[in-house]
């Protein structure tokens, strides 16, 4: 991964445009809800950050962390709950919050965990929705972007632990 170069695919204009509709759609389509925000980390902390400050609606937020992925950048096929959230969902409106959906693994097995938890209603979002990858469906409710391939950092991602704090988004290549 080394010798990759990145180029810029979403600049931060564009990304805080994007991320402040959804917080609007969120709001609209939760107007009197009682909304909890679930994060998958570490990759949604930027876009989560930013999210729940577009909303207009109040919220809660957690954070958990799931891990299907090794240190490349091919999922591994499984899913470890590595810390879950302990918030009760039952009465809420609860919303999985990701940073990019590509095997469709991660969201489609935790949104099956918190399903089976009972809450009022269920929702994800992603910034990213990479499609050329997919094997397990996953219906997302809320998307910033779609993208067909790629590997993309910045804005939260990483490779190898790296670029997660770019205020950008960014292809390697
Ligand atoms: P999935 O389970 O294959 O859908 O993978 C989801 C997780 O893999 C995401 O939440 C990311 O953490 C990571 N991931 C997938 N594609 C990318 C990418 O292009 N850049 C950075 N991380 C990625
Ligand atoms: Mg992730």
């Amino acid at each position: 991964m080394n010798n990759l170069t990145k180029k810029m695919l979403f600049d931060a204009e564009t990304i805080s445009g994007r991320v402040k509709e959804l917080g609007r759609q969120i709001s609209s389509r939760h107007p009197e809800g009682d909304l909890l925000l679930i994060g998958i980390l570490k990759g949604c902390f930027m876009f989560m950050a930013d999210l729940v400050r577009s909303l207009d609606v109040p919220c809660q937020i957690d954070f958990v962390r799931v891990s299907s992925y090794g240190s490349g950048t091919c999922s591994s096929g499984r899913l470890d709950i590595v810390m879950d959230s302990r918030i009760p969902v039952a009465n809420k409106d609860v919303i999985l919050v990701d940073d990019i959906v590509d095997s469709g693994l991660t969201l489609c097995e935790y949104r099956n965990v918190v399903a089976q938890r009972g809450p009022r209603s269920l929702e994800t979002v992603a910034l990213i929705d990479k499609t050329g990858r997919r094997e397990k469906f996953v219906e997302l409710d809320y998307c910033g972007f779609k993208i067909e391939h790629g590997f993309i950092v910045g804005y939260g991602l990483d490779c190898d632990e790296q670029y997660r704090g770019l205020g950008c988004l960014y292809v390697l290549e």
